[in-house]
């Protein structure tokens, strides 16, 4: 067998790390999947914790809800991020009505063609602070915002075009997706799943009467994975993945 040392991530998520030989694959991007409530964005937020602890920037593209509700949904755990926000370690971008992003999406609709324009935003930022991770909360969000007439071809260069962007800037990314419940696919526009160099599934499921969270990794590039589900739960410290 030849042995490889690939340098690992830790994810910040307690108990997920033994299940995938000690992180994620530096410069991977993973894709997070789940249905509404399920446990994505706090998945999100302890990755960028972990790293800033660690005094390693990162970056929290929030493409679904507004920096305040999220800092405050940081709070719960204990998470105070704005105190690394002024140390320079995160930063939380929300791409505003008018902004360059925002424009961007318009003018692409109208010239239909796949907006690369969006990257130098995404550059920028992870520059500015010199991130070594990345989130954007939701890819849903933002591939639906994609021109109407896309089929699956074009979603995928754009997704393809978006994670090499991501590679070359050396950045270790969890993008999130939602998932209506019972799906039978991984995301949501069924094509992050086949460019995103890993996939984590979140799923809330209902034994009896008690409801129950299960973490599964579907696919980890690189990566001797546990495919067995497993159990988590959302606690005052945020996810514990049970081994
Ligand atoms: N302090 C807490 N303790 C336990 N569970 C919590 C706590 N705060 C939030 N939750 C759970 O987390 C869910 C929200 O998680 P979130 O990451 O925002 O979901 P998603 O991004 O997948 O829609 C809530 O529906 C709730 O079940
Ligand atoms: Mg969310």
């Amino acid at each position: 067998m030849i042995i490889v040392t690939i340098k690992r991530v830790p994810s910040g998520i307690t108990g997920l790390d033994n299940l995938i030989q000690g992180g994620f694959p530096d410069g991977f991007s993973i894709l997070v999947s789940g249905s509404p409530g399920v446990g994505k964005t706090i998945f999100a937020l302890q990755f960028l914790m972990e790293s800033a602890r660690r005094g390693e920037a990162g970056v929290y593209i929030a493409l679904d809800q507004r920096i305040k509700d999220i800092r405050s949904q940081a709070k719960q755990f204990g998470w105070n991020f704005q105190e690394y926000e002024a140390g320079g370690f995160v930063k939380f971008m929300r791409p505003s009505k008018g902004s360059a992003w925002d424009r961007n999406i318009a003018e692409t609709i109208k010239g239909s063609k796949i907006h690369h324009e969006i990257l130098p935003v995404i550059r920028d930022s992870v520059g500015e602070i010199d991130a070594k991770r990345l989130v954007i909360d939701s890819l849903s969000t933002l591939t639906l915002s994609l021109p109407r007439g896309f089929g699956d071809g074009e979603v995928r260069l754009f997704l393809k075009r978006l994670l090499d962007e991501m590679k070359s800037l050396g950045v270790t990314s969890v993008v999130t997706s939602d998932l209506p419940k019972d799906s039978k696919w991984l995301s949501r526009d069924r094509v992050s799943e086949f460019v995103s160099d890993g996939v984590i599934v979140l799923d809330d499921v209902v034994f009896g009467e008690d409801p129950v969270r299960i973490l599964r990794i579907a696919k980890m590039r690189e990566t001797e994975q546990d495919r067995k589900g497993h159990f988590f739960k959302i606690t005052d410290d945020g996810i514990v993945v049970e081994v």
